[in-house]
């Protein structure tokens, strides 16, 4: 969220545009009926909503739910980790994408040290999350020289890494092809790795494992897009769902939701969405023609 173009004044959602808690399971709820396994809240920042462990408690109760995760910047989980634990938290993921601190908030434009960071992935660790998952997001020319040194730090079995090649998600951060370091460069500089096979059909990493255990992946949806793999519905904050990370527009869940649609009614409404989409913006993206601007990143939450 470049400081530019989400800075002062920029009119952000009124209160009750956003969903509350109760809605959020509500839909939960509805799309696990469908078939959904896993839930990943993200953002924005979602530790940055008040009392987030309450709708955590309420999606860990949701009967059928396998998998409940997190994707945070990291900067509120020395105060937050236990309580998200203790509400039913699984797993977690925290971005982190250098270790010099000058080059994290070149990448992030932050008002926070990456020590606070890494203090929050300790008090994670010290909560009962491990292994915690991280992201790094590798930009050519900014921070593509921590590569090795992100590996080293984040080794062993207390953590899964992830270098996501950098992508051309909405329209304010400015990318360029040129930009993009790929997956198979990745690799290539952190040397020898065991190939690991994915855990289930769809997964986004390419996976390896590291020389002491630790396991390391690649989303590589730039240079290698897996969209006849994805299987990833997003609902935005104010209740649009989105069926592709490139969308230009949502789907509204929230007028039925708050006009009286039963369960089924929702359920038949994502179902026939779900039906017809036909994304796959990543294996088609050099070809496409300018468009209307694309949903921001903020929005969708990766
Ligand atoms: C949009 S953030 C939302 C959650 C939280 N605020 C955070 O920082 O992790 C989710 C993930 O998307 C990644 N991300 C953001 N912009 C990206 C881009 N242009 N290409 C690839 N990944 C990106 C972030 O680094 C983060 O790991």
């Amino acid at each position: 969220m470049p400081k530019e173009v989400f800075g002062r004044g920029y009119d952000f959602l009124p209160k009750d545009a956003v969903l509350s808690f109760e809605e959020c399971a509500r839909l939960a709820r509805v799309f696990v009926s469908l078939g959904v396994e896993k839930v990943r809240l993200t953002g924005g920042e979602p530790l940055l909503r008040r009392n987030l462990d309450r709708l955590v408690a309420q999606l860990a109760a949701l009967d059928g739910l396998r998998d409940l995760t997190l994707t945070t910047n990291g900067s509120r989980l020395v105060e937050q980790a236990p309580a998200l634990r203790a509400a039913g938290l699984r797993r977690l993921t925290v971005s982190v994408d250098a270790l010099d601190d000058a080059t994290f908030r070149a990448m992030n434009d932050v008002d926070f040290p990456v020590q606070r960071v890494l203090r929050g992935i300790d008090a994670a660790l010290a909560a009962g999350f491990a292994p915690v998952k991280i992201n790094m997001v590798v930009k050519r020319g900014v921070n593509d020289h921590e590569v090795a040194a992100m590996a080293e730090r984040f080794r062993g079995r207390d953590f899964i890494l992830r270098f996501i090649e950098y992508m051309d998600v909405g329209n304010s951060n400015g990318w360029r092809l040129d930009d993009v370091v790929p997956a198979a460069e990745i690799i290539a500089r952190l040397g020898k790795m065991e190939p690991l096979a994915p855990n289930y059909t769809g997964e986004v990493a390419r996976r390896f494992r590291q020389r002491d255990g630790g396991e390391v992946g690649v989303i590589s949806s730039v240079t290698q897009p897996f969209c006849g793999d994805c299987t990833r519905a997003r609902l935005s904050a104010d209740g649009q769902l989105y069926t592709c990370l490139f969308a230009s527009r949502g789907h509204d869940l929230r007028t039925p939701l708050r006009t009286g649609a039963s369960d089924v009614e929702l359920a038949a409404i994502i179902r026939a969405v779900w039906r017809v989409r036909e994304d796959r913006y990543s294996e088609i993206r050099a070809t496409l023609p300018q468009r209307e601007p694309k949903a921001e990143m903020s929005l969708l939450g990766g």
